[in-house]
């Protein structure tokens, strides 16, 4: 996304629950990423604050297990950038409800701001989100939650899952709204900041060729495919408070969907591409029992190796009936979309890890090609979001030969091959779009509403009538009545 706004002269970065994964091994490294491209303004400052007891020193060297030099290659200058980066982090020991611990914190940010500029502040919030309120109540305490025209302007970044439905979401909404306005929150879902994700948009508006054939007339269905070939790995408590609907499918994949689906905006301005999301998103009927499987993995030999299941993982209650995997199919009651099934499954414990989103095409109406053994494949546009990013398009081609015979191809286009560049991490192109304003990634209250709405009913139904996940060995495809799901709605499994 092209950056329309502009880098503040001076910055102060808080990152609150410093001492945690995604802080040292996502945020900081992005933010020294950013450092080392020359994207952050000249005066800056990194803080972290979390109760854990460190030094400075001690933080930093945390900090550079997991700075790397894919921008500055060269030991000496790496070490050189790495210096000057660590030097300009601090670390301030706080608990999250206690307003002296953050009037230290503001003293160490002062003591950096120069009072000449006007400095923006920016808090992320990298902490679980009970937590929420009452950092934004303290921050609003030790005055660092207020824009001041001219002297500081205040942004906060915030981390799903926000909520576990409808109202605890509009809840933890009306919660930080006390504090921060709308224009100063910026809620994150680290998928919109992947690079093919953001090329959806491009690829469906810069080029003609999609456009017109992007609707209920020439478009089977669409199926938002995300997997992974591994279990909960030590966040199992976490986990199982949310489960696969809430952890991936509810932003990761509707996400997705949203900018398969959603019209063209008006501009790129932030407020019109997300008044577009937020329209597809009420376009979409709220998932039903019958639009759904879930399922839970079960332990099985996998790659050599014996994996636990589910329910075997370390603190995850015996009778948990949190899912693994779903799949759903979404239906977009729109003139563009009327009738075409979306499906999008998600699932831990199975047998690939990949991001996909599948654009299947109809057949070809009346096939001269068609012969009466076989119908010539449909097309499909493949956009391969992760690992080995890319976009394809399988095509029937002609065998090379003295005879007809067609088969299906692939046009591909990697993203390795064709940009030579590094390809930033997602964080590092949503942390540049906070530092600069630019709104467009981030999900308006409104929109996660929206997306609630459409998940909500469903997960109170499958809670409050305790429906059992279907187990699937680890390692595996899912459960079969997946394939049955896919199967009624004429879709064929991946
Ligand atoms: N890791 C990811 O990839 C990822 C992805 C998406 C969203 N998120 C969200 O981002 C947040 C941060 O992720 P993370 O992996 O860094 O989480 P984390 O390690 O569990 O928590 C971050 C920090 O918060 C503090 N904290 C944790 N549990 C607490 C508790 N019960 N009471 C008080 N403080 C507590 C700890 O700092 P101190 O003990 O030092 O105060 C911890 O170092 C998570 O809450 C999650 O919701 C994470």
């Amino acid at each position: 996304m092209e950056h329309t706004m502009s880098t503040p002269s001076a910055l102060s970065i808080v990152v609150i629950g410093a001492s945690g994964d995604l802080a040292v091994k996502k945020i900081f490294p992005a933010l020294f990423a950013l450092y080392c491209r020359k994207l952050l303004p000249e005066s800056f400052t990194c803080h972290g604050f979390a109760r854990s007891p460190m030094s400075d020193e001690q933080f930093r060297n945390l900090l550079k297990e997991h700075l790397t030099c894919r921008y500055t290659p060269g030991e000496t200058a790496c070490r050189q950038y790495m210096d000057v980066f660590l030097n300009r982090c601090f670390y301030t020991i706080g608990r999250y409800d206690s307003v002296d611990d953050y009037q230290n914190l503001k003293a160490a940010m002062e003591k950096h701001e120069p009072a000449s500029m006007q400095v923006t502040r920016l808090f992320y919030f990298s902490i679980p989100p009970f937590l929420f309120g009452e950092v934004a109540k303290s921050l609003h305490a030790a005055k660092l939650s207020e824009d001041h025209p001219g002297k500081n302007a205040c942004r906060i970044v915030v981390e799903k899952p926000f909520g576990r439905d409808r109202s605890s979401s509009d809840a933890l909404t009306r919660e930080l709204s006390r504090v921060f306005t709308e224009p100063q929150t910026y809620r994150i879902d680290h998928y919109l900041g992947k690079e093919v994700v953001q090329n959806l948009m491009v690829l469906r508006f810069a080029n003609l060729i999609f456009e017109p054939l992007w609707n209920r007339n020439n478009i089977a269905h669409v199926h938002i495919y995300w997997s992974e070939d591994i279990g909960t790995e030590g966040r199992a408590g976490y986990f199982d408070k949310y489960g696969i609907l809430r952890d991936v499918m509810q932003n990761h994949l509707l996400q997705m969907l949203a900018l398969v689906a959603m019209e063209e905006p008006l501009n790129l301005n932030p407020e019109s591409v997300r008044n577009e999301k937020v329209k597809v998103l009420r376009a979409i009927s709220p998932v039903t029992l019958d639009d759904i499987v879930v399922g839970q993995y079960t332990a099985a030999e996998y790659q050599g190796k014996q994996h636990n299941g589910y329910l075997g993982e370390d603190g995850v209650p015996a009778d948990s009936i949190t899912p693994t995997y779903a799949a759903a199919v979404l239906k977009v009651h729109n003139r563009r979309w009327d009738g075409i099934p979306f499906l999008i499954s998600a699932g831990k414990g199975l047998h690939d890890r990949k991001t996909e989103i599948h654009i299947a095409f109809r057949h070809v109406p009346a096939n001269i090609f068609a012969a009466s053994t076989s119908i010539p494949a449909a097309n499909e546009l493949l956009i391969r979001v992760q690992p080995d990013a890319g976009i394809s398009l399988n095509i029937m081609t002609k065998v090379p030969g003295l005879r007809v015979a067609l088969r299906e191809t692939e046009l591909n286009l990697s993203y390795a091959a064709a940009f030579t560049g590094e390809i930033p991490d997602a964080y590092e192109s949503l942390l540049l779009d906070v530092i600069q304003g630019d709104k467009s990634l981030f999900i308006r209250a409104d929109e996660l509403e929206a997306a609630w709405d459409i998940f909500t009913p469903v997960l109170h139904d499958l809670e409050s009538c305790t429906i059992p996940p279907q187990p699937y060995p680890f390692g595996g495809h899912g459960p079969k009545s997946a394939l049955a799901l896919a199967a009624l709605h004429e879709i064929t499994p991946l």
